[in-house]
């Protein structure tokens, strides 16, 4: 069921057949597809694999890590952190992402479409990771807030490119306090892309001439975590052939503080 507020489905791009495309070829694609242009930014393919592999200290986490990856998608962070986490969940709101995500865990493989110029289309194919285990991995369609207070603790917690399309960032970040182990990690990235078709202006994280998203974040994460490092990501949307979102994401990676109970 998507999220209404009033009239308005503000989940439903993510359950169409035009975001499953995009998201399947920014997951599995090949980076020719993803960007066939030899002068265009080709260092911003392949963003959900560089989540799992360059955002996580992993030799700081512990032994058969735990692992969260809230606002999946069609999964490939998730089957990313399958090579070095012993248990990933991947949570996603969109029903139609997390079926075709369980689709390539359980048959390997998906087909999909990639638009090029106006009506034209070409197959592609999305396939498991090789060396991922997918038998980690387990995806719950969930709304992020209501996962986060199940009250369940992880090694690694992601949330990659989700807090701009929440209607009310603010409470998500202070639930993660209640999913990280002591010790453990915590990744946000965000390019601060305020929508107010997804977050009413008011819950918008900075934006604004006081305050960037960044001095927010530490003002409701300092309590409990210690920012370790931060840094940009850029990542790259194909829309059609001769379209394309590029992007740059600010990557926050937090250590969870002792807790005491
Ligand atoms: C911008 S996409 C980012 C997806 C993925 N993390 C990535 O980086 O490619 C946002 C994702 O969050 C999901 N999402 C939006 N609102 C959500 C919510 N309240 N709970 C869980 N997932 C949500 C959308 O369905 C979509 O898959």
């Amino acid at each position: 069921m998507p999220i209404q507020r009033g009239d308005q489905d503000i989940c439903s791009f993510y359950e169409t057949d035009a975001a499953l495309g995009q998201y399947l070829l920014l997951h599995y694609g090949d980076k020719n597809d993803q960007m066939p242009y030899p002068f265009g930014p080709a260092g911003g393919v392949d963003f959900p694999v560089r989540c799992a592999s360059d955002c996580l200290i992993q030799e700081e986490l512990p032994s058969n890590p735990t692992a969260l990856d809230l606002g999946c998608a069609v999964g490939r962070t998730s089957f990313e952190l399958s090579r070095f986490c012993l248990q990933v969940t991947g949570v996603d709101y969109s029903s139609g992402f997390i079926s075709v995500a369980r689709e390539i865990q359980n048959e390997g493989s998906y087909q999909y479409m990639i638009k090029g110029e106006g009506i034209l289309t070409e197959i592609r194919t999305a396939h498991l990771p090789k060396g991922a285990s997918p038998d980690r991995v387990q995806f719950v369609c969930a709304d992020a807030v209501d996962f986060a207070k199940r009250g369940q603790r992880f090694d690694a917690v992601l949330a990659c490119n989700l807090i701009c399309r929440l209607p009310a960032p603010r409470t998500f970040l202070m639930l993660l306090k209640d999913l990280v182990n002591a010790g453990g990690q915590l990744v946000l990235t965000s390019p601060y892309s305020w929508l107010e078709e997804y977050t009413p202006r008011p819950e918008w994280l900075g934006g604004n001439a006081e305050q960037g998203a960044l001095n927010i974040l530490q003002e409701i994460l300092n309590r409990d975590f210690s920012l370790m490092r931060s840094f940009d990501m850029p990542f790259l949307i194909r829309e059609h052939l001769r379209k394309y979102q590029w992007g740059v994401a600010q990557a926050t990676i937090w250590k969870r503080k002792p807790i005491y109970i």
